[in-house]
C-alpha cells in the first residue's frame, strides 16, 4: 500500500503519546471515576462570570476568533505591566512549549529538562528531533544549579524549568531563579513554565523583565483559573522573540469563547483568590489524609499533593492502583526517585471523603 513519505524525524519517534487520559481510563475499566483528582486541574471549576461570558457569547460561535488575540494580549499585558507586544496567546502551556521549541529546536540541538518533570516538554523537543538531557531532581526538587551546568557544558539551546515543579510540588525562590536567569550561557533560551504560580507564595515570583531575549514565562488559565478544557494560556517574552511565534502558530487556533473566558476570568481576581483558599484547603486535607494512612506529604505550592509512599516505585503504584479499582482517579511520577510517591489533585469535599474512605482498605490490601 502505498504510504506518505515521512520526514526522517517521524521515521525515528516511537508511537508515543505523553499521557494516557482519565477518559481513555474510564473506557478501559468500562465505567467512569468517583472521583477525578488526577490530572491537576481545578474541580472548582471557572467563576460565575466566566461561565456567564462563555453563555452570554455561545451565539456568537460562528464567528472565528480573533486571529491576533487583540484584547486578551492586551488585557494581559495591562495586568502584567508589559506590552501587548510581549505576549502571546496560546493553546494551553503545552501548545505553547510545542511553539517554543519550534523556533529554536532541530536535529543537533541539545536540550536541557530534569528527568521526571513534565513530560509533554520531553515530548515536543522529541517532535522537534531535538537531544534530550535530563538532569536529576535533588531533594525532591528540580536541580537548578545542575541545570545551568548542563547548559553550559552541552552548549544547550533550551533549558526547561517549571517553578512551581509538577510532579512534586515544590517550588524554587524566585531570585534563585533569576539568578540562574542572569548566569545562562548567552544561547541558551529559558522556558519557565508556571502553570502552578497562582497557588504559589509570593517568594516563588519573581519580576517579568520583558526586554530579555533568554527567557519565556509561561501561564496558564487550566490550573487555578478553572478552565482546562478551554485550551488557554499565554507566553510572555521580549517583543522580537515573540513575534516568532506569528511565523509558526496556528493563528486561528485559539477559540472564541475561549478568548472571551480568559479575560472574564482575568477580571475575575476576587474568585481566583477564593479558589486559591478552597484549593490550599483541599491539599491541608490531602496531606492529613495521607499522614494518617503513613503516607507522608510533600511540601506543596500547586493544586496538588505529592504523598511519599516510603518504598519503590512498585509499592508506590500498588496503592495507585488500589485507589483506581476504587474508582478514585489519582496519578504517579514516572521515574524514580520520584515515583515513591503518588500524587493527588485538590478536590471537592466530597472527592475527598471518597479518598479518606478508600486509602485505609488499599493500604490494607497492598500491606497484606
Ligand atoms: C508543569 C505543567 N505545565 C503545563 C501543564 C499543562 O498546562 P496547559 O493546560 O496550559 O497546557 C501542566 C498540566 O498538568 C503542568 O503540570
Amino acid at each position: 500500500m502505498p504510504q506518505p513519505h515521512y520526514t526522517q524525524i517521524i521515521r525515528e519517534l516511537p508511537s508515543s503519546v505523553p499521557f494516557v487520559g482519565p477518559e481513555a481510563q474510564e473506557r478501559a475499566r468500562g465505567g467512569p471515576f468517583r472521583a477525578r483528582i488526577g490530572a491537576n486541574e481545578s474541580v472548582f471549576g471557572p467563576s460565575p462570570r466566566t461561565v456567564e461570558a462563555i453563555r452570554a457569547a455561545a451565539p456568537d460561535v460562528w464567528k472565528y476568533g480573533d486571529p491576533d488575540n487583540y484584547d486578551l494580549r492586551q488585557a494581559i499585558a495591562d495586568f502584567h505591566g508589559v506590552g501587548r507586544d510581549n505576549v502571546v496567546i496560546i493553546e494551553g502551556i503545552d501548545g505553547g512549549l510545542g511553539l517554543a521549541n519550534r523556533l529554536v529546536v532541530e536535529p543537533g540541538v541539545n536540550v536541557i529538562t530534569s528527568d521526571g518533570a513534565y513530560p509533554t516538554f520531553n515530548f515536543h523537543v522529541a517532535a522537534c528531533g531535538g537531544t534530550l538531557t535530563k538532569v536529576p531532581y535533588r531533594d525532591d526538587r528540580q536541580d537548578i544549579g545542575g541545570v545551568l551546568d548542563h547548559a553550559r557544558n552541552n552548549n544547550a539551546r533550551v533549558a526547561y524549568l517549571t517553578n512551581p515543579d509538577n510532579p512534586m510540588g515544590g517550588w524554587w525562590p524566585g531570585k534563585d531563579i533569576e539568578n540562574l536567569i542572569s548566569a545562562l550561557p548567552d544561547d541558551t533560551l529559558l522556558l519557565v513554565d508556571e502553570a502552578y504560580i497562582d497557588t504559589a507564595p509570593a517568594e516563588a515570583n519573581f519580576p517579568i523583565d520583558a526586554s530579555n531575549p533568554q527567557v519565556l514565562r509561561f501561564r496558564t488559565f487550566s490550573k487555578a483559573y478553572g478552565m482546562a478544557g478551554a485550551r488557554i494560556g499565554y507566553c510572555i517574552g521580549e517583543a522580537g522573540v515573540i513575534t516568532n511565534f506569528d511565523k509558526i502558530r496556528n493563528h486561528y487556533g485559539i477559540s472564541r469563547l475561549s478568548q472571551i473566558a480568559a479575560q472574564a476570568a482575568l477580571e475575575d481576581q476576587d474568585y481566583l483568590r477564593a479558589t486559591v483558599e478552597r484549593i490550599s484547603a483541599a491539599c491541608r486535607r490531602i496531606a492529613d489524609i495521607g499522614r494518617a494512612n503513613g503516607l507522608e506529604p510533600l511540601p506543596t505550592a500547586t493544586n496538588f499533593v505529592a504523598l511519599d509512599c516510603g518504598r519503590d516505585g512498585a509499592y508506590a503504584k500498588a496503592i495507585m492502583e488500589g485507589l483506581l479499582a476504587r474508582d478514585i482517579f489519582v496519578r504517579m511520577p514516572g521515574v524514580a526517585p520520584l515515583n515513591r510517591c503518588i500524587r493527588i489533585s485538590a478536590g471537592t469535599d466530597q472527592d475527598l471523603d471518597l479518598l479518606e474512605a478508600a486509602l485505609p482498605e488499599v493500604m490494607r490490601a497492598v500491606s497484606a
